[in-house]
């Protein structure tokens, strides 16, 4: 196997840096950290969990790319079955034509789908499945005699996507400042980050997940039942570091949206395609929504994908006259993309990823939860694959390190060290400081423990230089 692309020789890899440097615009990168002088780090192959770079490094892929690489890098089969929808039929639209790679995949997921959640709708990414959500939202209830409900409840600190209707969605206040105005109607309530749950909830999981449903009743209450379309959640929330749903909050969230007629909208964006166990985390969850947005583990990784799927009752006006979604993309629903969710799909049904995942969600937790004897780590949190290490400055009190030490810590010092000691993961603070980890679904309890090997290391030196 090679070890850099064909059009990489090696007399030239060194000079990669330096070209990504004069040209590459990468997503949410500070590009002063490389105009000041630091090296672009670039990955040239990956195979199974592992990754390598330019230099010959190889790193644990503790994050899957982006949440994304699930059946693990390297997979010949999904590249082959990309390469012979290419030579077949390498692109049509689903713009009033089908073609056979979206049709099977569209019935595949429809199967995979709690409930009559029938209809599937693709798209290039999340942040555009969550775009379609909402415009559907909306045009259903113009279409079934409620057309003053528009607006979305979502939650605070939650990370939906980047096209401005995401984003109005996205309850990231940083990451939204920069391009207001954004579409009106974007509602925040509380998240269930049970750990910064108010006092008199610290102790009582269950009736915090109650009081945090609560709110969105309230916040529907407040702006208007009438004005109202959706509320969008992900079943375990990714930004902010993995928070579960408590015992019983998505079942009452579900109940306010049916009081309210309010669409429930799962993003699952990061929880789908086995990172909790199941196809869809919903399923696992035992509730039922009226949308999925999904995407990331659909291929794993091989092809950008994404699909809305929406119930039956949702796409019932469309079926009469000239009603139309006026909506679409170019690239949704791709022959390539398709055929590679279906080979992906297929590995998933084989080697029974969903079954690994459930059968080592315990052992990846108390391999984790180690980390809890070093002062420097507040929590464990997560489901599944899916996990947040939340770092503390005082673990009796739960003080967080202030924007300067947190700056320090994060990006002067852990980001760096993690990946120099071979574990590729997040240091983020878009809520408190965060370690997240989702790591390939094919791995066990080896990985584990190299997983926890690493940041052993990194977070004891960590908690010595603060
Ligand atoms: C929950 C959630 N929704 C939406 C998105 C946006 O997806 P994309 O980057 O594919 O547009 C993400 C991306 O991480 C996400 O985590």
């Amino acid at each position: 196997m090679t070890t850099t692309p064909q059009y990489v020789t090696e007399s030239d890899a060194d000079a990669l840096a330096e070209r990504a440097r004069r040209h590459l615009w990468m997503h949410f990168t500070r590009h002063s950290t490389y105009e000041d002088g630091g090296h672009v780090p670039i990955i040239v192959r990956g195979e199974g969990p592992y990754i390598w770079d330019d230099q010959g490094r190889r790193y644990f892929d503790g994050l899957s790319g982006l949440f994304v690489v699930q059946a693990g890098h390297g997979r010949a089969e999904i590249a082959n079955a990309m390469s012979a929808q290419a030579q077949n039929l390498g692109f049509f639209p689903l713009w009033s034509y089908a073609h056979p790679g979206a049709i099977m995949l569209a019935e595949r997921l429809a199967g995979y789908a709690p409930g009559d959640l029938n209809r599937v709708f693709f798209t290039s990414g999340g942040g555009e499945a969550v775009e379609s959500a909402w415009k559907l939202a909306k045009q259903y209830f113009k279409l079934t005699g409620k057309p003053t409900k528009y607006k979305v409840i979502s939650r605070a600190v939650a990370y939906h996507g980047t096209p401005q209707g995401a984003l109005s969605i996205t309850g990231i206040p940083p990451a939204k400042v920069p391009f207001e105005p954004l579409v009106p109607g974007g509602v925040k309530v509380p998240n269930t980050n049970h750990y910064r749950a108010p006092e008199e909830y610290r102790y009582d999981e269950k009736a915090f997940g109650l009081w945090a449903a609560e709110r969105i009743a309230e916040a529907i209450e407040f702006e208007g039942p009438d004005s109202v379309a959706a509320v969008f959640i992900e079943p375990v929330q990714n930004s902010g570091g993995c928070f579960p749903p408590p015992p019983g909050y998505l079942e009452r969230v579900r109940e306010i949206c049916d009081a309210y007629d309010v669409l429930l909208v799962a993003d699952e964006t990061i929880t789908s395609f086995g990172r909790i166990g199941d196809f869809f985390a919903m399923n696992r969850f035992g509730v039922v929504p009226d949308i999925i947005t999904c995407a990331k583990g659909m291929t794993s990784g091989y092809s950008p994908m994404g699909a809305m799927i929406a119930s039956d009752r949702l796409f019932e006006p469309f079926k009469h006259g000239n009603t139309t979604f006026l909506h679409g993309y170019t690239w949704g629903g791709h022959p390539v993309g398709a055929a590679a969710a279906m080979a992906n799909l297929d590995i998933f049904e084989r080697e029974d990823l969903n079954g690994n995942v459930r059968d080592n969600e315990g052992a990846f937790r108390r391999t984790l939860e180690k980390l809890l004897d070093l002062p420097i780590v507040g929590d464990v949190r997560g489901a599944g694959y899916f996990y947040g290490i939340e770092l503390v400055k005082d673990k009796d009190t739960r003080e967080t390190f202030n924007e300067e030490e947190s700056e320090r810590l994060l990006r002067g010092f852990l980001s760096k060290a993690l990946f120099d000691n071979g574990l590729y993961c997040r240091a983020d603070d878009r809520g408190d400081p965060v370690i997240q980890l989702a790591p390939p679904l094919i791995i066990g309890q080896d990985h584990f423990d190299e997983i926890e090997g690493i940041l052993r290391h990194v977070l004891t030196e960590a908690g010595n230089i603060l």
